[in-house]
């Protein structure tokens, strides 16, 4: 057993999508997670400047001695090798969101037509496409970069009937329905905040898969298989750190994570 936290980054508040999935699965677990908003968005970045926050990010997680790091970035996991990312740190445990989001996304098609939407980044990064095919050489994949999904997504434009974020989705989306697709791949953590209106616009016979609750899912099975879980009895603290004001990221997590989180917030510099 191991009562070390879990650490936890994303770029903003879409890594919120894996640390709710760890809450429910691992209540008992203490959680540090990292949101960089005063860097946000990564997805238009270059990848030495991707690398460089990212290497910084890990840095931080690492002064709370955690015993895994999950990149709850899908720009991170896809323009960045996750092995090299690592290579000389002292975390020895670790995953990006591609290979459990992959997984998911390959068990629930049932028509070999899968659909990645993520930042211009991660879609330029072809990984996803490349892993789904790994598994299957004849799948289609249709990928779509959405860039203004991110700034929607921090400035809290999610509700399901917000008539801007409804009508940038209705046009990004419309190639999916075109080709057919029965599963989505939300390749950027962010997008589950916006998975109401996809669901509305798609219709319920597309599946969503959400990478930061799937490298949740994973990482719960790693630590029980390697027998890493906390042994404490009692609900696990989460820390919360953002690199811009408090108060925006704040007014975020209680409208992801509701009330019932009891997370401490603060800002950090990195
Ligand atoms: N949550 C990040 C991702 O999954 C947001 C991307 C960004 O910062 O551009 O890609």
């Amino acid at each position: 057993m191991n009562n070390n936290p879990i650490g936890v980054f994303d770029s903003g508040v879409g890594g919120l999508t894996c640390l709710k999935e760890l809450r429910k699965l691992l209540p008992n677990e203490d959680i540090i997670y990292l949101g960089d908003t005063a860097r946000v968005p990564y997805g238009t970045k270059s990848r030495e400047t991707i690398a460089e926050y990212a290497i910084q990010d890990i840095a931080f997680l690492e002064k709370y001695n955690v015993k895994m790091i999950l990149i709850a970035c899908g720009t991170v996991s896809s323009v960045l090798m996750t092995e090299d990312l690592f290579a000389k740190s002292k975390t020895k445990l670790y995953s990006g969101v591609i290979y459990p989001a992959v997984k998911s996304a390959f068990a629930a098609t049932r028509n070999n037509r899968i659909g990645v939407i993520g930042t211009p980044a991660t879609i330029r990064s072809g990984c996803y496409g490349k892993a789904l095919r790994e598994l299957c050489a004849d799948i289609k994949v249709v990928g779509r970069a959405c860039p203004l999904f991110v700034p929607l997504v921090e400035n809290g434009y999610t509700a399901k009937d917000n008539k801007v974020t409804r009508l940038v989705a209705e046009e990004y989306l419309e190639v999916m329905k075109k080709e057919n697709v029965d599963t989505l791949i939300m390749g950027c953590t962010h997008y589950p905040l916006l998975k109401d209106v996809f669901a509305d616009i798609l219709g319920d016979k597309v599946t969503l898969i959400s990478p930061g609750a799937e490298v949740a899912r994973y990482a719960a099975k790693v630590l029980m298989q390697k027998n890493l879980l906390t042994d404490r009895q009692t609900q696990g603290q989460c820390r919360l750190f953002c690199t811009d004001s408090e108060e925006l990221f704040s007014e975020n997590v209680s409208a992801f994570l509701g009330s019932d989180i009891n997370a401490e917030i603060s800002k950090c510099s990195l």
